[in-house]
């Protein structure tokens, strides 16, 4: 009886055993047949986030050179992010910029590197552009003086900018001075290749700034304060002085008005008929602050430049010193809006139609460097100093003096 049972148990532990080694095989079966796949997937997704990742994240800009001696290019601190961004109401946001060549691991793990060429690198013995460079890297030469005030040397740059910040039409990032808003639509208008302004200008008349233009009792003024400029502006002004009376103001004049005092803001609107916004050099696009600053004020800018003035400003909205022959052309036609007042308050109409909008570089830089096409495509430029100083500033004006 007992053997039986002993004999009984045995068979009971071997099938038992062999179960197990059956359900073991079983789930083994299973586990490599079915949910290896699934194993697979998981590994296949997680080398895809990995590989993406890089694009995914926020964008690293790195301020390498100073900006005018300003470490942090005048933003508020060493390093913004998209709290930044956000408050400058850019349209694409995941960014950092920073100063703080430490905030990564390596220099090569920065996005885009940020060198300013108008002036020269400051370099110390040991840093001078960056001993490590990944392929994937934007470079980037940012400017938005003329060639004439580019005191970086370009000549040792081939192949090593790939994109430009400048405030010319065709650079990859356009960093110009201020932007000609739609006020209906909110869209900038100018400054662009072929703008599409508004028209209406020939029928304008406003009451008010009739009135306004028949208070105005002088007719000229000026602001310089740098003297004997590349684009012979102070003999021009001496030109049109011996026909019309121009007040210069500033250490190239003989007058003085501290910038920013109200009086000084008072007196465009209320007392001069035409403000002289005279670049200093003749290069296309190059428009400054000065032609922008006076269309705050109710005053006719008289512009003078190499650039395009239709691609920035809305027709009648200034004088282009350029379209006209001579001295005397150009004065006669002053004169002619002096004494015409319905014509001249005509200069204003776009004020009812556009606001003129400080631009934001970083907005659009930003953008760029999350758009699947811009980061896909290699570029650069084999001959950088060619394409910012070949043929973009004339050395005569088209008006004879
Ligand atoms: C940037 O320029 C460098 C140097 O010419 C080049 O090797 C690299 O491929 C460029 N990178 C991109 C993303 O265009």
């Amino acid at each position: 009886m007992i053997r039986r049972t002993k004999r009984a148990r045995l068979i009971l532990c071997v099938s038992i055993g062999s179960l197990s080694l059956l359900l073991l095989l079983v789930v083994l079966f299973v586990h490599t047949q079915c949910l290896r796949p699934s194993i697979s997937y998981y590994r296949i997704l997680e080398d895809s986030i990995r590989n993406h990742h890089p694009d995914d994240r926020s964008k690293y800009i790195l301020l390498y050179t100073n900006f005018f001696g300003n470490r942090n290019w005048n933003l508020q601190a060493e390093t913004v992010g998209p709290d930044f961004f956000r408050s400058i109401q850019c349209p694409v946001t995941d960014c950092v910029l920073t100063n703080n060549r430490e905030l990564l691991a390596s220099i090569s793990d920065y996005d885009a590197l940020l060198f300013h060429i108008a002036e020269a690198w400051t370099y110390s013995l040991f840093e001078k552009v960056p001993k490590i460079r990944s392929p994937r890297q934007i470079y980037i030469a940012a400017n938005m003086e003329s060639p004439a005030h580019t005191k970086h040397l370009l000549e040792g740059d081939h192949d090593f900018f790939n994109w430009t910040m400048t405030y010319r039409l065709d650079s990859d990032i356009i960093w110009n001075y201020n932007n000609f808003v739609d006020i209906e639509s909110g869209d900038i208008v100018g400054p662009a290749e072929r703008p599409q302004w508004r028209t209406g200008w020939e029928d304008y008349y406003n009451e008010t700034l009739y009135e306004l233009a028949l208070g105005k009792t002088k007719m000229a003024v000026q602001f310089v304060s740098h003297c004997g400029a590349h684009s012979r502006r102070d003999e021009l002004v001496q030109e049109i002085q011996r026909l019309m009376e121009v007040d210069v103001y500033g250490k190239c004049g003989t007058l003085e008005c501290p910038r920013g005092s109200p009086r000084c803001a008072q007196m465009l609107t209320g007392e001069y008929r035409f403000y002289f916004a005279f670049e200093n050099s003749l290069c296309r696009d190059y428009i400054t602050e000065k032609m922008y600053n006076s269309m705050e004020s109710y005053i006719i800018p008289v512009v003078f430049g190499g650039a395009d003035y239709a691609k920035f400003a809305p027709p009648r909205s200034y004088v282009d010193v350029q379209q006209f022959g001579t001295v005397r052309k150009l004065v006669d036609y002053l004169d002619y809006l002096a004494t015409n007042p319905r014509e001249y308050i005509k200069y204003f109409w776009w004020k009812e139609h556009y606001r003129i909008s400080g631009d934001q570089p970083f907005c659009q830089l930003c953008r760029k460097l999350h758009e699947i096409g811009a980061r896909e495509r290699t570029q650069y430029y084999r001959n950088i100093k060619q394409w910012w100083f070949d043929g973009s500033c004339q050395k005569d004006a088209k008006i004879k003096f």
